[in-house]
């Protein structure tokens, strides 16, 4: 176990800058650092998490280098195509992971309730997390069947999450878990709390599981997909629901969705993932109405819009790479269509393509900008600073971080 109770010159309980840790190999792994994240009164922070998939050819990051921050009261969307590392990285906070899949480097910071330091719960006892589990933090699952036992009742499940965290007598756990029920607005809390999972509806499904998750009021709640096997109606319903459950009592959420229609209206930050990595984050309201990652803007005209007329959606060619083959460079690169324009825009200014060294011509006839394909310069020298040749998450605008070079050169051009 790393940081050994002790707390680092920045007050942060089992970090790498503990006193008795030295340096870390992967540099300062301590949550005072800049990393794209914004300070501030948060309450959960992932911190250059790496997670892999061990497989016979070595390990295959599939969550690779991702720092979010929670704060209180907070909603945070985290969105990207589907095998983008979303649910993984969810997984990891709660130590769900399981092999071959593993947390290879990072940090999970908790802060606790009171004034004491925050907890890295990647180092944290496997006894304390289990008393963080379901208590301090809980997640409802992409499906809801998946978190319900079929041959036990509602009611029975929900006074079992009470009880394994909270000292009442089953009476009393009883009760509170029709009230759950009730305040998830379920009609009929007392019978429902009486049937099992298969009798209920997806609708009803779902909320008795966000009432299971919200039994011992978490400081913090993940919503996988909460909504995804739900109609529109209900969907809207239980994310209504789960607004005025987070304002009553100052919860923060990270919600992972697809839907961007869903993160305008419910999260204040935005954190746009692609291939494993955050690519763009910042406030909801800047990142959707001025996306400046070429993904978030192709993610953003997929998304039927009310107002918008008849107007044909476009769509981001291609698919997320397989982990075990990440592009070079910025992978989003075999999709990216503002590479490909630039690039085109270049080799149609010069005399021969073939001679023009800031742009690579593909088997299919595509240009793309050479930095982008390698993560080099011209001559393919590597840039500094950008680690394996992918771009970092540079602040363009305030709060707003976006790991696109053309970005960065368009804004500093703007
Ligand atoms: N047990 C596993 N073994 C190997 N690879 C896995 C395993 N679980 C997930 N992966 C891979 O990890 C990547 C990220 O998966 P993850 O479930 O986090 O995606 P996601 O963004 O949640 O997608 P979705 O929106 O479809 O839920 C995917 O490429 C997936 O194939
Ligand atoms: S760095 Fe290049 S490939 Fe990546 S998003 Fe920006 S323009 Fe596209
Ligand atoms: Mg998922």
């Amino acid at each position: 176990m790393r940081g050994g109770g002790q707390l680092c010159d920045k007050g942060y309980l089992g970090c790498d800058n503990s006193p008795d840790q030295g340096d870390s190999p992967d540099g300062p792994a301590c949550a005072g650092d800049g990393d794209g994240v914004s300070s501030g009164d948060w309450l959960l922070r992932l911190h250059h998490l790496r997670v892999a998939v061990d497989a016979a050819r070595g390990a295959i990051h599939i969550v690779d280098d991702v720092s979010i921050a929670v704060g209180r009261g907070e909603t945070v969307a985290l969105v990207g195509e589907s095998g983008c590392g979303k649910s993984m990285t969810a997984f990891a906070v709660l130590r769900l992971l399981a092999p071959p899949c593993r947390v290879v480097s990072g940090e999970i910071l908790l802060r606790p309730g009171d004034a004491g330091p925050p907890l890295d719960l990647l180092r944290a006892s496997a006894r304390r997390m289990r008393s963080i589990r379901g208590a301090r933090i809980a997640m409802i699952f992409q499906e809801p069947m998946t978190a319900l036992n079929p041959v036990y009742t509602v009611g029975e499940q929900i006074v079992e999450a009470i009880r394994l965290h909270r000292r009442v007598s089953p009476r009393n756990a009883r009760a509170r878990a029709v009230e759950l029920l009730r305040r998830v607005s379920l009609p009929e809390p007392e019978r429902i709390a009486r049937e099992y999972p298969h009798r209920l509806s997806g609708g009803m499904l779902q909320r008795a599981v966000i009432a299971m998750a919200l039994a011992c009021a978490p400081q913090l709640l993940i919503a996988d997909e909460p909504t995804t096997a739900l109609d529109a109606t209900t969907q809207r319903e239980v994310l209504d629901l789960l607004r005025d459950l987070q304002a009553a009592d100052g919860m923060g959420m990270l919600l992972i969705t697809h839907d961007l229609g869903i993160v305008a209206d419910v999260a204040d930050q935005v954190y746009v993932m692609y291939a494993g990595r955050i690519v763009e984050h910042g406030p909801t309201a800047d990142v959707l109405s001025r996306p400046l990652h070429p993904y978030t803007q192709g993610l953003l005209e997929c998304t039927p819009r009310m107002g918008r007329g008849k107007q044909r959606l476009e769509t981001i060619r291609g698919s997320v790479p397989d982990p075990s083959d990440w592009p070079s460079g910025c992978r989003f690169h075999p999709r990216c269509s503002l590479s490909e324009r630039l690039a085109n825009a270049k080799t149609e200014a010069a005399s021969s393509t073939t001679m023009f060294p800031e742009t690579v011509l593909f088997p299919d006839g595509r240009h793309a900008l050479r930095r982008c394909v390698t993560g080099g310069d011209s001559e393919g020298a590597p840039s500094p600073g950008d680690g394996d040749g992918a771009p970092s998450l540079r602040a363009l605008r305030p709060g707003h971080f976006v790991a696109c070079w053309e970005a960065e050169h368009q804004s500093i051009g703007a």
